[in-house]
């Protein structure tokens, strides 16, 4: 249900506790209004106040991932930060949704914003104030251990992403979470490890989705484990202070990772407003002693409550916002927690959605009473459940575990997981109703079984996954278990060899070139509705249109950055992350950037421009573009937009600065309209410490992927 904010200011607020699972559409106020409102609270506050609402209870101290302590006269309440960034962690009834990584592939804007609105009304329903996520650490490395938590290796995806999710889920009234702030691009020795990176590169590149989520109001922002440049993030004046509060405006709190404070007056003098999970250690006690002392000025520590509250009204969780629910039997049926609604319904299509079709050589999908296929074979422990588990809820509430089918990552960036549609489970209900045969072996290990099965079917599934969790980078880019092995026996029997793999990093893949693998598929890891999502593609309910938003590379070693080891390393590659390196290189990748294949075809014609406004900080390009759908299928198609600097701004070679998703019927054309503004022009410039437009010869690419350019234009600033 969906109620305009019109509707629901004229109707009493207290009608939002009553739809706990329905979208709502909250009327934030602005952050003006809500630092009037914080100023009053905070100025009635004792020190013993501020101290309590800027430092968490401690580790496993109640339901929440983490929580403060209340204050009475003036009241405000304990608040509930809970994991996480794609679903509600730690407690029964509420949804798996497909990964950050997974909807970015899904280029669809509108997808993301209905997806952050579908999470904040859970998590709402659940009584929790802050959702733990987005995330949106760049995916510069293609094994670190939480990339499937972020939106791919581009900042102006990433940007966009951050941003549609962030609006989504505050619509709801819940704060979301902007992290980790700031360069916490692997798992490897991240409570200690220090990056150094030029400032050029901290903006461009990591900084893009952090000011992006600033624009879109993020309430809070969590600072992360590592160092830059030998300090700790959560005590880093250059990032807290001057980048973030200073430059960018951010007027919310930023509160650490669990265990990220390292100190308490450098920690609260350079920027940290709230420590998480708190127990007193740093803050606390330990802040009233330094306030007492004059080591932290009283009115610092007015500014952290004050940007806590400020947040707090913001989102309007002073009007009947709901208890806290986060109840942890999962045996126990509580209707009143239960706040999935009907949100299976756009997982599942946010899954289809996101599915990269990489290769379908002879039009093998998508499968229909006309394709004359008689028996399907699957085959790979990723296609269905573990057998050892007694019911289909996957591992319990803990969301860490690898069995059976990839769905979602673990670690903290997990949620609940109701129930799991398994890939096998999903593709036997459809291929039943055109009563096509189903035969599998779920088992990675028994290749030559295998084999001979395979032998018996007109076309073969071999699933694949990559599991990913915190704490731990991959060693590796193979498919878990040796799945190439199998692979490899599959096509060697079936001339219709079908993979699909489940990951949210890059896979090499070694048979690639087998002549009988014919389709890949990678869905990515798409939530509870997995084998549902997959099967509306591989019998052509819903027209791919998923693209990449990392590159696939043919080998490990084409990559510009790998996982270091070392207590202290240099993003080296600068400018250069994913495709920007590929390109200016000249390396191929196996599957670069925004590619992905439709089940039908575009044309692109009639690039033009417009420019005006060009005054010294205004400036609006407007580049449009025909695209006709030239194929027999309905289906969307994603325009990308790429823009190339000129030569003396020292840019990668293209850069993406926009994209739009368009649904075309067969035959049918449209306009695609792109405007590039003075944000996506610019270059980040050390010496004035500003955003500038260089000056030059500049050209804009639409294409279908990073590497598939149909139209240019140039132009001259
Ligand atoms: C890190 O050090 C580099 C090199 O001295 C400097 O350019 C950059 O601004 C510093 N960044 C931060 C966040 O301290
Ligand atoms: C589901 O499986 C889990 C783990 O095997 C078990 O703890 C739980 O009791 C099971 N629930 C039901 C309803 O069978
Ligand atoms: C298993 O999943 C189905 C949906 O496919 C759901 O209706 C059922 O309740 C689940 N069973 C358990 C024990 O969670
Ligand atoms: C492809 O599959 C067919 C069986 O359909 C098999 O005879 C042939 O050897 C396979 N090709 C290769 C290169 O393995
Ligand atoms: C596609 O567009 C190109 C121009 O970019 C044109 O030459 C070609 O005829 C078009 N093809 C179809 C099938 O419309
Ligand atoms: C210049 O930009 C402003 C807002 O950015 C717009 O209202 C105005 O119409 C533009 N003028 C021209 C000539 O395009």
């Amino acid at each position: 249900m969906k109620l305009s904010a019109s509707i629901l200011l004229l109707l009493s607020t207290s009608i939002t506790t009553l739809l706990s699972s329905a979208e709502i559409n909250i009327d934030l106020l602005s952050w003006d209004e809500a630092y009037e409102k914080a100023d009053k609270l905070i100025n009635e506050m004792t020190l013993d106040q501020i101290a309590d609402i800027t430092t968490g209870k401690g580790l496993f101290m109640g339901p929440c991932t983490g929580v403060t302590t209340a204050t009475t006269n003036p009241d405000f309440p304990a608040l509930c930060l809970a994991d996480g960034p794609l679903g509600v962690r730690g407690t029964p009834f509420a949804s798996a949704f497909p990964a950050g990584m997974t909807m970015a592939a899904s280029f669809d804007k509108e997808m993301l914003r209905k997806r952050g609105e579908a999470m904040g009304a859970e998590f709402r329903g659940k009584g929790a104030h802050v959702q733990l996520g987005p995330g949106m650490n760049i995916a510069r490395v293609a094994k670190a251990g939480r990339n499937w938590e972020g939106f791919g290796e581009d900042p102006f995806l990433s940007g966009v992403a951050a941003a549609e999710t962030i609006i989504g889920i505050q619509s709801q009234g819940v704060i979301a979470a902007a992290k980790h702030y700031i360069v916490n691009e692997q798992e490897t020795n991240r409570m200690i490890h220090s990056v150094t990176i030029d400032d050029r590169t901290l903006h461009e590149v990591y900084l893009w989705p952090f000011a992006r989520s600033v624009e879109a109001g993020v309430g809070t922002i969590m600072c992360s484990y590592n160092k830059i440049n030998g300090t700790y993030a959560c005590e880093n004046s250059r990032v807290m202070n001057e980048i973030l509060k200073d430059e960018l405006n951010f007027k919310g709190f930023v509160h650490s990772d669990w265990l990220a404070t390292h100190s308490t007056t450098k920690a609260a003098n350079n920027g940290l407003d709230m420590t998480m999970p708190g127990g007193w250690i740093h803050f606390g006690g330990a802040l009233k002693t330094a306030v007492k002392n004059s080591k932290i000025e009283i009115t610092r520590a007015k500014d952290m409550a004050r940007r806590i509250v400020a947040s707090w009204y913001k989102m309007r969780q002073d009007e009947n916002f709901p208890s806290i629910k986060m109840n942890t039997n999962n045996e126990l049926k509580d209707p009143g927690t239960d706040v999935q609604g009907d949100h299976a319904k756009l997982i599942r299509e946010h899954g289809a959605a996101s599915i990269v079709l990489l290769r379908n050589k002879n039009n093998i999908l998508p499968l229909t009473s006309k394709s004359g296929i008689k028996k399907i074979a699957i085959f790979g422990t990723d296609a269905g459940l573990d057998s050892g588990r007694k019911n289909n809820t996957s591992c319990g509430v803990i969301s860490q575990c690898n069995k059976g089918t990839f769905i979602q990552g673990g670690g903290s960036g997990g949620s609940n997981v109701p129930y799991i549609i398994s890939p096998l489970e999903g593709i036997t209900k459809r291929a039943n109703d055109l009563s096509i045969e189903v035969v599998s072996s779920i088992n990675d290990g028994k290749t030559s079984e295998a084999a001979s099965i395979a032998k018996t079917a007109d076309i073969a599934f071999v699933f694949a996954k990559s599991y990913v969790a915190e704490m731990k980078d991959l060693s590796h880019l193979k498919v878990d278990n040796n799945v190439d092995k199998l692979i490899q026996a599959v096509a060697d029997e079936n001339k219709n060899t079908i993979v699909v793999i489940h990951s949210a990093n890059a896979v090499v893949m070694p048979w690639e070139n087998h002549p009988n693998i014919t389709g890949i598929l990678w869905p990515g890891l798409p939530g509870q509705e997995s084998g549902n999502s997959l099967a509306d593609v591989v019998f052509g309910d819903i027209n791919p249109s998923g693209r990449l938003p990392i590159t696939i590379a043919k080998k490990e070693t084409d990559y510009p950055a790998d996982v270091s080891s070392k207590f202290e390393f240099e993003y080296t590659e600068r400018l250069l992350v994913g495709y920007k390196y590929f390109d200016a290189k000249g390396i191929d990748p196996l599957f670069e950037f925004g590619y992905g294949l439709s089940y039908t075809t575009f044309n692109y014609t009639d690039i033009k421009m417009n420019m005006n406004n060009i005054t010294n900080n205004n400036i609006n390009t407007q580049v449009t573009v025909q695209v006709q759908n030239t194929g027999d299928q309905d289906g969307s198609e994603i325009v990308q937009a790429y823009l190339s600097y000129p030569e003396s701004a020292y840019e990668p070679p293209k850069l993406l600065r926009g994209f739009e998703k368009i649904f075309l019927k067969k035959g049918q054309s449209n306009q695609v309209t792109f405007h590039l503004g003075k944000q996506e022009l610019s270059i980040w410039d050390v010496t004035s410490q500003q955003w500038i437009i260089p000056k030059g010869l500049f050209r804009i690419h639409i294409g279908a992927s990073s590497r598939d350019i149909r139209q240019s234009i140039s132009f001259n600033i």
